[in-house]
């Protein structure tokens, strides 16, 4: 016998309430982030429509619906680009591992299990930037002049807006690995979310499931991520001691980034869409969300210094003071026309352009006016492939003529 039930989800945005860490301040920031999130819920809830536009229509076998176990499965938000994977690299232990502060050192030997997460975290916040700028001038390159690439990935050295999206995009990729490994049972030091049902939600829907667990996300990477940058003495008012707020700051809002985009997700079963019992918990928003999301972030920046006394100030006093959920730079960026290794620029020399786009990839704007070389690629492929009862399969060669276009 075959049960059919319909799969409904309805999306809806939670965490508003995190947003206030700079309420006060005059014209300095510090960087104190005490408080945790708190989770507010003042979010006005809507049913899911049976058969509604996200639905997704499943069947089950006689168990009934047992889809409850991953939601994520069916879930419409889990589009991230094809990340680094879990399993088949193995698990990496705190003696191999390179470039960690004095306190991470601990914190690692401390929590050695949670280094796969840690370096998939990392390794899916680069990706996402690589697919975010992959057609401006800077395509999220970065010096990896020292020997090996360290754990938690390559620095921009020059403290600018591009440094500020990095590590921003490492913070989030990192709470989000966190958070999805707790929901995994990958580590043992946590499990599903345990935060509270949200008052909103109506009485008759059912919080349940095993949610994404982002407070520990949260807690985990704000402890191993910052302690790095709260270790050092630097001298009051340096570029070092500049950097480490910068870098403080701009991990806070990767964090946040994570538990603004979060949603309460629901799901509906029942018989064939009658949505008689609906369950919800706590989802993730999917890289890609926190790579959008950061990205406009990033171009909405707010340019700081460190200040004699060792805080950050905004440079402009016009303009508002960043909240803990924007980005702050520190530099200009350099060129990213021409190649200079000192200010960490490659250049675009040898990038690919779109010769009929206006764009940022466009060639007058990505090749910086220099012009651009065409190459004409002709590519012979399979095409217009037919299939004949029984069994094979026939194809015509196609030759495809391609210009390539790339900067001088
Ligand atoms: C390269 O960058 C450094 C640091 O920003 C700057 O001082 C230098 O003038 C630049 N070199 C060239 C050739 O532009
Ligand atoms: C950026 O562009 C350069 C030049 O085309 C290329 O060699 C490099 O792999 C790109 N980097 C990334 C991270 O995509
Ligand atoms: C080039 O840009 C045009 C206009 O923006 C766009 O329609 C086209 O798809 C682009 N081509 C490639 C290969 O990306």
């Amino acid at each position: 016998m075959n049960i059919h039930f319909a799969v409904v989800f309805c999306v809806l945005q939670l965490f508003d309430g995190v947003t206030r860490a700079y309420a006060g301040h005059a014209s300095s920031l510090k960087s104190h982030y005490k408080e945790t999130p708190s989770y507010a819920q003042q979010v006005p809830w809507t049913p899911p429509e049976p058969g509604g536009g996200n639905g997704v229509d499943s069947v089950a076998g006689g168990g009934g619906p047992t889809g409850m176990g991953d939601p994520l499965l069916l879930s419409p938000t889990s589009s991230s680009p094809t990340p680094p994977s879990f399993s088949t690299d193995p698990p990496p232990k705190c003696a191999d591992v390179t470039g960690l502060s004095a306190g991470q050192a601990k914190l690692c030997l401390l929590y050695e299990e949670h280094l796969a997460s840690i370096r998939y975290g990392v390794q899916s916040g680069l990706t996402e930037c690589r697919s975010q700028f992959l057609h401006r001038r800077w395509n999220c390159s970065m010096n990896a002049e020292n020997a090996g690439t360290p754990f938690l990935g390559p620095d921009l050295q020059t403290s600018s807006r591009e440094a500020a999206f990095v590590q921003a995009i490492k913070s989030a990729g990192v709470a989000h690995a966190m958070a999805r490994a707790c929901r995994d049972g990958r580590l043992n030091t946590c499990s599903c979310s345990r935060s509270g049902r949200p008052k909103e939600l109506r009485r008759d829907w059912v919080w349940g499931g095993c949610g994404d667990n982002m407070e520990y996300g949260y807690k985990f990477t704000k402890g191993f991520l910052d302690v790095k940058e709260k270790e050092k003495r630097w001298k009051r008012g340096s570029p070092e001691q500049g950097r480490s707020l910068m870098n403080l700051h701009n991990n806070e809002a990767g964090r946040r980034a994570v538990l603004k985009k979060s949603r309460v997700t629901c799901k509906c079963h029942g018989v064939s869409g009658s949505c008689s019992l609906i369950t919800c918990w706590q989802q993730l928003p999917s890289m890609r969300e926190l790579g959008e999301y950061l990205k406009e972030k990033y171009e909405g920046a707010i340019e700081v210094r460190a200040t004699r006394r060792g805080r950050l100030q905004i440079r402009d006093p016009r303009f508002s003071l960043p909240t803990a959920s924007d980005l702050v730079y520190i530099d200009d960026s350099p060129n990213y026309c021409i190649r200079n290794m000192t200010a960490g620029s490659i250049g675009t020399h040898g990038r690919e352009c779109n010769r009929t786009s206006h764009g940022m990839d466009g060639c007058s704007l990505l090749c910086c006016g220099r012009g651009y070389n065409t190459q004409r690629l002709v590519t012979r492929e399979k095409c217009e492939c037919k299939f004949h009862w029984c069994c094979y399969v026939q194809c015509k060669t196609c030759t495809r003529n391609a210009e390539v276009h790339t900067c001088k």
